[in-house]
Protein backbone atom coordinates (compact mmCIF):
# COMPACT_ATOMS: atom_id res chain seq x y z
CA UNK A 1 0.00 0.00 0.00
CA UNK A 2 0.98 3.24 -0.61
CA UNK A 3 1.03 4.02 2.84
CA UNK A 4 3.94 1.88 3.75
CA UNK A 5 6.30 2.43 1.44
CA UNK A 6 8.15 5.59 0.12
CA UNK A 7 7.81 6.10 -3.42
CA UNK A 8 8.33 8.41 -5.89
CA UNK A 9 4.70 9.68 -5.66
CA UNK A 10 5.34 10.72 -2.33
CA UNK A 11 7.14 13.88 -3.05
CA UNK A 12 3.92 14.57 -4.69
CA UNK A 13 1.29 13.57 -2.71
CA UNK A 14 -1.32 16.23 -1.15
CA UNK A 15 -2.21 16.45 2.43
CA UNK A 16 -5.76 15.92 1.81
CA UNK A 17 -8.41 13.28 2.59
CA UNK A 18 -8.24 10.06 1.35
CA UNK A 19 -11.12 9.04 -0.78
CA UNK A 20 -12.31 5.78 -2.39
CA UNK A 21 -14.74 4.60 -5.46
CA UNK A 22 -15.16 1.14 -6.50
CA UNK A 23 -16.16 -0.37 -9.90
CA UNK A 24 -17.08 -4.33 -10.39
CA UNK A 25 -15.93 -6.21 -13.19
CA UNK A 26 -19.21 -7.87 -15.24
CA UNK A 27 -19.70 -11.59 -16.15
CA UNK A 28 -22.10 -11.82 -19.15
CA UNK A 29 -24.85 -14.12 -18.49
CA UNK A 30 -25.78 -14.56 -21.74
CA UNK A 31 -25.99 -12.46 -25.13
CA UNK A 32 -22.72 -12.18 -26.88
CA UNK A 33 -21.41 -10.09 -29.97
CA UNK A 34 -24.69 -8.65 -30.27
CA UNK A 35 -24.27 -5.06 -28.77
CA UNK A 36 -22.91 -3.14 -31.35
CA UNK A 37 -25.42 -4.19 -33.45
CA UNK A 38 -27.70 -2.93 -31.29
CA UNK A 39 -28.87 -6.32 -30.07
CA UNK A 40 -29.81 -7.08 -26.28
CA UNK A 41 -27.66 -8.37 -23.65
CA UNK A 42 -27.90 -9.99 -20.18
CA UNK A 43 -24.84 -9.20 -18.20
CA UNK A 44 -24.40 -9.31 -14.46
CA UNK A 45 -21.71 -7.06 -12.23
CA UNK A 46 -19.49 -9.49 -10.16
CA UNK A 47 -18.49 -9.37 -6.64
CA UNK A 48 -14.87 -8.43 -7.17
CA UNK A 49 -13.73 -5.44 -9.02
CA UNK A 50 -11.72 -2.28 -9.10
CA UNK A 51 -10.76 -0.40 -5.98
CA UNK A 52 -9.05 3.11 -6.12
CA UNK A 53 -7.82 4.90 -2.96
CA UNK A 54 -7.16 8.32 -3.98
CA UNK A 55 -6.46 11.89 -2.72
CA UNK A 56 -7.24 14.80 -4.79
CA UNK A 57 -5.05 17.83 -5.86
CA UNK A 58 -2.06 18.67 -7.57
CA UNK A 59 -2.19 19.07 -11.75
CA UNK A 60 -1.40 15.01 -12.41
CA UNK A 61 -2.85 11.57 -11.85
CA UNK A 62 -0.36 9.54 -9.94
CA UNK A 63 -1.29 5.98 -9.69
CA UNK A 64 0.22 3.34 -8.41
CA UNK A 65 -1.17 -0.67 -9.22
CA UNK A 66 -1.59 -3.39 -6.44
CA UNK A 67 -1.17 -5.68 -10.03
CA UNK A 68 1.02 -3.91 -12.05
CA UNK A 69 4.54 -2.58 -11.72
CA UNK A 70 5.25 0.89 -11.39
CA UNK A 71 3.41 3.92 -11.28
CA UNK A 72 1.54 5.93 -14.16
CA UNK A 73 1.43 9.69 -14.34
CA UNK A 74 -0.20 11.44 -16.91
CA UNK A 75 -0.17 15.21 -16.98
CA UNK A 76 -3.41 17.25 -17.09
CA UNK A 77 -5.14 17.92 -19.17
CA UNK A 78 -4.27 15.75 -21.04
CA UNK A 79 -4.74 15.87 -25.15
CA UNK A 80 -2.15 13.70 -26.70
CA UNK A 81 -3.26 10.33 -28.36
CA UNK A 82 -3.83 8.10 -25.17
CA UNK A 83 -3.28 4.79 -27.03
CA UNK A 84 0.43 5.90 -27.22
CA UNK A 85 0.53 5.91 -23.54
CA UNK A 86 2.10 2.71 -21.74
CA UNK A 87 2.07 0.32 -19.58
CA UNK A 88 -1.25 -0.24 -21.29
CA UNK A 89 -3.38 0.47 -18.55
CA UNK A 90 -1.96 4.32 -18.28
CA UNK A 91 -3.60 4.30 -21.87
CA UNK A 92 -7.02 3.94 -20.36
CA UNK A 93 -6.16 6.24 -17.18
CA UNK A 94 -5.24 8.82 -20.04
CA UNK A 95 -7.91 8.44 -22.04
CA UNK A 96 -10.54 8.58 -19.37
CA UNK A 97 -8.88 11.87 -18.20
CA UNK A 98 -8.72 13.18 -21.96
CA UNK A 99 -12.41 12.36 -22.10
CA UNK A 100 -13.56 14.05 -19.30
CA UNK A 101 -11.45 16.94 -20.01
CA UNK A 102 -9.81 16.98 -16.77
CA UNK A 103 -7.72 19.43 -14.97
CA UNK A 104 -7.19 18.34 -11.32
CA UNK A 105 -5.27 15.49 -10.77
CA UNK A 106 -5.37 12.71 -7.92
CA UNK A 107 -2.98 10.32 -6.76
CA UNK A 108 -3.82 7.53 -4.97
CA UNK A 109 -3.52 3.25 -5.78
CA UNK A 110 -5.68 1.08 -8.03
CA UNK A 111 -6.26 -2.77 -6.49
CA UNK A 112 -8.33 -5.32 -8.94
CA UNK A 113 -9.57 -8.34 -7.83
CA UNK A 114 -10.09 -8.79 -11.96
CA UNK A 115 -7.25 -10.51 -12.90
CA UNK A 116 -6.43 -8.53 -16.45
CA UNK A 117 -7.82 -10.36 -19.67
CA UNK A 118 -10.19 -13.01 -18.09
CA UNK A 119 -13.06 -10.79 -19.93
CA UNK A 120 -14.15 -10.05 -16.88
CA UNK A 121 -14.09 -6.22 -18.34
CA UNK A 122 -11.06 -4.86 -16.00
CA UNK A 123 -10.79 -2.19 -18.27
CA UNK A 124 -14.47 -0.90 -18.44
CA UNK A 125 -14.00 -1.21 -14.77
CA UNK A 126 -10.98 1.02 -14.61
CA UNK A 127 -12.59 3.19 -16.59
CA UNK A 128 -15.73 3.61 -14.50
CA UNK A 129 -13.62 3.81 -11.25
CA UNK A 130 -11.60 6.33 -12.78
CA UNK A 131 -14.52 8.78 -13.48
CA UNK A 132 -15.63 8.45 -10.45
CA UNK A 133 -12.44 9.68 -9.33
CA UNK A 134 -11.81 12.12 -11.31
CA UNK A 135 -15.20 14.08 -10.71
CA UNK A 136 -17.52 12.78 -13.13
CA UNK A 137 -21.21 13.42 -11.63
CA UNK A 138 -23.43 12.41 -14.27
CA UNK A 139 -26.46 9.46 -14.89
CA UNK A 140 -24.95 6.31 -14.88
CA UNK A 141 -25.33 6.27 -18.99
CA UNK A 142 -22.97 9.40 -19.44
CA UNK A 143 -20.48 7.35 -17.08
CA UNK A 144 -21.12 4.46 -19.49
CA UNK A 145 -20.93 6.63 -22.48
CA UNK A 146 -17.74 8.62 -21.58
CA UNK A 147 -16.36 4.77 -20.23
CA UNK A 148 -16.72 3.44 -23.89
CA UNK A 149 -15.23 6.17 -26.19
CA UNK A 150 -12.36 6.01 -23.34
CA UNK A 151 -12.23 2.22 -24.31
CA UNK A 152 -11.85 3.02 -27.86
CA UNK A 153 -9.26 5.97 -27.94
CA UNK A 154 -7.34 3.77 -26.08
CA UNK A 155 -7.58 0.32 -27.59
CA UNK A 156 -8.56 1.47 -30.89
CA UNK A 157 -10.98 -2.07 -30.84
CA UNK A 158 -14.30 -1.05 -31.75
CA UNK A 159 -16.27 -2.67 -28.50
CA UNK A 160 -19.85 -2.09 -27.74
CA UNK A 161 -21.54 -1.09 -24.84
CA UNK A 162 -22.63 -3.45 -22.77
CA UNK A 163 -19.43 -3.91 -20.12
CA UNK A 164 -19.81 0.03 -19.35
CA UNK A 165 -22.98 -0.05 -19.10
CA UNK A 166 -23.69 -2.60 -16.78
CA UNK A 167 -20.93 -1.88 -14.52
CA UNK A 168 -21.76 1.74 -14.64
CA UNK A 169 -25.67 0.95 -13.96
CA UNK A 170 -25.93 -2.54 -11.82
CA UNK A 171 -28.17 -2.40 -8.81
CA UNK A 172 -27.21 -5.15 -6.34
CA UNK A 173 -28.92 -8.24 -6.59
CA UNK A 174 -30.00 -8.33 -10.39
CA UNK A 175 -28.34 -8.86 -13.96
CA UNK A 176 -28.96 -6.22 -16.22
CA UNK A 177 -31.16 -6.73 -19.23
CA UNK A 178 -29.68 -4.43 -21.64
CA UNK A 179 -31.23 -3.13 -24.97
CA UNK A 180 -28.26 -1.65 -26.85
CA UNK A 181 -29.89 -0.05 -29.21
CA UNK A 182 -32.38 2.06 -26.82
CA UNK A 183 -29.72 1.77 -24.43
CA UNK A 184 -32.51 1.12 -21.79
CA UNK A 185 -31.55 -0.94 -18.79
CA UNK A 186 -33.94 -2.98 -17.00
CA UNK A 187 -32.93 -4.74 -13.18
CA UNK A 188 -33.22 -8.05 -13.25
CA UNK A 189 -33.32 -10.25 -10.14
CA UNK A 190 -30.66 -12.75 -9.60
CA UNK A 191 -32.31 -16.03 -7.88
CA UNK A 192 -30.77 -16.79 -4.74
CA UNK A 193 -30.69 -20.14 -4.84
CA UNK A 194 -29.04 -20.51 -8.22
CA UNK A 195 -25.10 -20.29 -8.39
CA UNK A 196 -23.16 -18.68 -10.69
CA UNK A 197 -19.80 -19.70 -11.52
CA UNK A 198 -16.87 -18.66 -13.27
CA UNK A 199 -14.25 -20.45 -14.83
CA UNK A 200 -11.02 -18.39 -15.72
CA UNK A 201 -9.47 -20.60 -18.68
CA UNK A 202 -6.99 -18.77 -20.81
CA UNK A 203 -5.21 -15.06 -20.83
CA UNK A 204 -6.78 -12.84 -23.87
CA UNK A 205 -6.73 -9.55 -25.25
CA UNK A 206 -9.17 -8.29 -27.78
CA UNK A 207 -6.62 -5.76 -29.26
CA UNK A 208 -4.96 -7.91 -32.10
CA UNK A 209 -7.79 -10.09 -32.23
CA UNK A 210 -10.51 -10.97 -34.22
CA UNK A 211 -13.00 -9.03 -32.89
CA UNK A 212 -12.89 -5.50 -35.09
CA UNK A 213 -13.17 -8.54 -38.38
CA UNK A 214 -16.75 -9.60 -36.31
CA UNK A 215 -18.08 -5.90 -36.47
CA UNK A 216 -17.05 -5.95 -39.87
CA UNK A 217 -18.28 -9.08 -41.01
CA UNK A 218 -21.71 -8.04 -39.33
CA UNK A 219 -21.95 -4.77 -40.79
CA UNK A 220 -21.78 -6.53 -44.27
CA UNK A 221 -24.72 -8.70 -43.20
CA UNK A 222 -26.54 -5.47 -42.36
CA UNK A 223 -25.78 -4.19 -45.93
CA UNK A 224 -28.06 -7.06 -47.17
CA UNK A 225 -30.55 -7.31 -44.49
CA UNK A 226 -30.88 -4.10 -42.89
CA UNK A 227 -30.08 -3.70 -38.91
CA UNK A 228 -29.94 -7.30 -37.14
CA UNK A 229 -31.70 -6.21 -34.59
CA UNK A 230 -34.35 -6.20 -35.95
CA UNK A 231 -33.98 -8.97 -38.05
CA UNK A 232 -35.15 -12.80 -37.85
CA UNK A 233 -34.43 -16.10 -38.52
CA UNK A 234 -36.49 -17.04 -41.25
CA UNK A 235 -35.16 -12.99 -43.21
CA UNK A 236 -31.66 -14.14 -42.75
CA UNK A 237 -32.54 -17.71 -44.19
CA UNK A 238 -34.34 -15.63 -46.93
CA UNK A 239 -31.65 -13.51 -48.22
CA UNK A 240 -29.06 -16.54 -47.71
CA UNK A 241 -27.84 -15.95 -51.24
CA UNK A 242 -27.19 -12.93 -50.85
CA UNK A 243 -24.96 -13.37 -48.30
CA UNK A 244 -21.22 -14.89 -48.25
CA UNK A 245 -20.86 -18.01 -46.11
CA UNK A 246 -19.09 -15.88 -43.48
CA UNK A 247 -21.70 -13.38 -42.97
CA UNK A 248 -24.98 -15.57 -43.22
CA UNK A 249 -23.05 -17.50 -40.13
CA UNK A 250 -22.35 -14.50 -38.11
CA UNK A 251 -25.67 -12.92 -39.17
CA UNK A 252 -27.60 -16.07 -37.80
CA UNK A 253 -25.47 -16.09 -34.44
CA UNK A 254 -26.68 -12.62 -33.98
CA UNK A 255 -30.80 -12.89 -34.62
CA UNK A 256 -31.02 -16.04 -32.85
CA UNK A 257 -28.70 -15.29 -29.98
CA UNK A 258 -31.24 -11.75 -29.60
CA UNK A 259 -34.11 -14.48 -29.30
CA UNK A 260 -32.01 -16.42 -26.21
CA UNK A 261 -31.67 -13.16 -24.55
CA UNK A 262 -35.01 -12.61 -24.37
CA UNK A 263 -36.24 -16.20 -23.71
CA UNK A 264 -33.17 -16.77 -20.91
CA UNK A 265 -34.58 -13.78 -19.21
CA UNK A 266 -38.23 -15.38 -19.22
CA UNK A 267 -37.08 -18.58 -17.92
CA UNK A 268 -34.69 -16.86 -15.20
CA UNK A 269 -37.81 -14.70 -14.46
CA UNK A 270 -40.09 -18.06 -14.00
CA UNK A 271 -37.60 -19.79 -12.13
CA UNK A 272 -37.25 -22.30 -14.86
CA UNK A 273 -33.52 -23.35 -14.34
CA UNK A 274 -32.92 -26.16 -16.92
CA UNK A 275 -34.30 -23.98 -19.73
CA UNK A 276 -31.75 -20.95 -19.00
CA UNK A 277 -29.34 -23.25 -18.73
CA UNK A 278 -30.19 -24.58 -22.63
CA UNK A 279 -30.55 -21.24 -23.70
CA UNK A 280 -26.86 -21.10 -22.42
CA UNK A 281 -25.19 -24.12 -23.43
CA UNK A 282 -27.02 -23.23 -27.40
CA UNK A 283 -25.76 -19.85 -26.88
CA UNK A 284 -21.90 -21.35 -26.40
CA UNK A 285 -22.94 -23.58 -29.68
CA UNK A 286 -24.01 -20.42 -32.24
CA UNK A 287 -20.27 -18.94 -30.62
CA UNK A 288 -18.58 -21.61 -31.29
CA UNK A 289 -19.81 -22.69 -34.45
CA UNK A 290 -21.49 -19.17 -36.40
CA UNK A 291 -19.95 -16.98 -34.97
CA UNK A 292 -16.19 -18.73 -34.21
CA UNK A 293 -14.88 -16.88 -31.35
CA UNK A 294 -14.34 -19.64 -29.01
CA UNK A 295 -11.33 -22.10 -28.51
CA UNK A 296 -11.21 -25.62 -28.41
CA UNK A 297 -10.03 -25.28 -24.55
CA UNK A 298 -13.18 -22.90 -23.84
CA UNK A 299 -15.25 -25.89 -25.66
CA UNK A 300 -13.38 -28.32 -23.54
CA UNK A 301 -14.26 -25.98 -20.18
CA UNK A 302 -17.90 -25.83 -21.22
CA UNK A 303 -18.55 -29.66 -22.06
CA UNK A 304 -16.96 -30.70 -18.58
CA UNK A 305 -19.26 -28.21 -16.87
CA UNK A 306 -22.48 -29.23 -18.49
CA UNK A 307 -21.32 -32.91 -18.07
CA UNK A 308 -21.36 -32.60 -14.06
CA UNK A 309 -24.26 -33.30 -12.04
CA UNK A 310 -26.68 -30.12 -10.82
CA UNK A 311 -25.31 -27.37 -13.77
CA UNK A 312 -27.87 -26.32 -16.18
CA UNK A 313 -26.05 -24.76 -18.83
CA UNK A 314 -22.65 -23.22 -19.50
CA UNK A 315 -21.07 -20.70 -22.19
CA UNK A 316 -17.79 -19.11 -23.21
CA UNK A 317 -18.73 -15.11 -22.02
CA UNK A 318 -17.60 -11.98 -23.69
CA UNK A 319 -15.32 -11.38 -26.59
CA UNK A 320 -13.83 -14.88 -26.40
CA UNK A 321 -10.87 -16.68 -28.03
CA UNK A 322 -10.03 -17.00 -24.65
CA UNK A 323 -11.19 -15.42 -21.20
CA UNK A 324 -13.55 -17.40 -19.42
CA UNK A 325 -16.72 -19.68 -19.05
CA UNK A 326 -19.94 -18.87 -17.32
CA UNK A 327 -21.79 -21.26 -15.70
CA UNK A 328 -25.47 -21.99 -13.62
CA UNK A 329 -25.87 -24.74 -11.43
CA UNK A 330 -27.57 -25.88 -8.33
CA UNK A 331 -25.45 -24.48 -5.31
CA UNK A 332 -22.58 -26.12 -5.00
CA UNK A 333 -22.49 -28.10 -7.50
CA UNK A 334 -19.39 -27.51 -9.11
CA UNK A 335 -16.40 -26.82 -7.02
CA UNK A 336 -13.68 -25.47 -9.69
CA UNK A 337 -13.77 -21.49 -10.45
CA UNK A 338 -15.37 -18.63 -8.45
CA UNK A 339 -18.89 -18.43 -7.62
CA UNK A 340 -19.90 -14.48 -7.89
CA UNK A 341 -22.90 -12.94 -7.01
CA UNK A 342 -24.73 -9.61 -8.39
CA UNK A 343 -23.05 -6.59 -7.07
CA UNK A 344 -24.11 -2.71 -7.81
CA UNK A 345 -22.94 -0.59 -10.38
CA UNK A 346 -19.78 1.70 -9.99
CA UNK A 347 -19.88 3.88 -6.55
CA UNK A 348 -18.11 6.24 -4.59
CA UNK A 349 -17.54 4.20 -1.57
CA UNK A 350 -17.13 6.15 1.63
CA UNK A 351 -14.08 9.23 3.21
CA UNK A 352 -11.34 7.07 4.93
CA UNK A 353 -10.03 8.97 7.84
CA UNK A 354 -6.69 10.27 6.86
CA UNK A 355 -4.04 8.35 8.88
CA UNK A 356 -1.18 10.48 7.21
C1 LIG B 1 -16.36 -7.42 -25.32
C2 LIG B 1 -16.84 -6.03 -25.71
C3 LIG B 1 -18.35 -5.92 -25.58
C4 LIG B 1 -19.06 -7.06 -26.29
C5 LIG B 1 -18.44 -8.40 -25.93
C6 LIG B 1 -19.03 -9.53 -26.74
O1 LIG B 1 -16.57 -7.65 -23.97
O2 LIG B 1 -16.24 -5.05 -24.89
O3 LIG B 1 -18.78 -4.67 -26.04
O4 LIG B 1 -19.06 -6.85 -27.68
O5 LIG B 1 -17.03 -8.40 -26.11
O6 LIG B 1 -20.35 -9.70 -26.40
Amino acid sequence: MLQNKTTDLDIVRPVVDMLRVHAPGRVNLIGDHTDYTGGLVFPMAVDRGITIDYRVGGSLIALESTAEPGAVVVPLPFDSDPSTVSPQWASYVAAMAAELGTTQGIIGTVASEIPSGAGLSSSAALECALGLALGFDGPPLDLALAARRAEHAATGVPTGIMDQLCIASATEGHATLIDCHTLDVVQVPVPTDLDIVVEFVAHRTLVGSAYTDRVAECARAEAVLGPLRSASITVVERHRAELDDVAFRRARHVVTENERVRDFADALGRGDYPSAGRLMTASHESLRSDFNTSTSAIDRAVERCVTSPGVFGARMTGGGFGGCIVAICEPGALDSGWSVRPSAGAHRVRVLSDGG
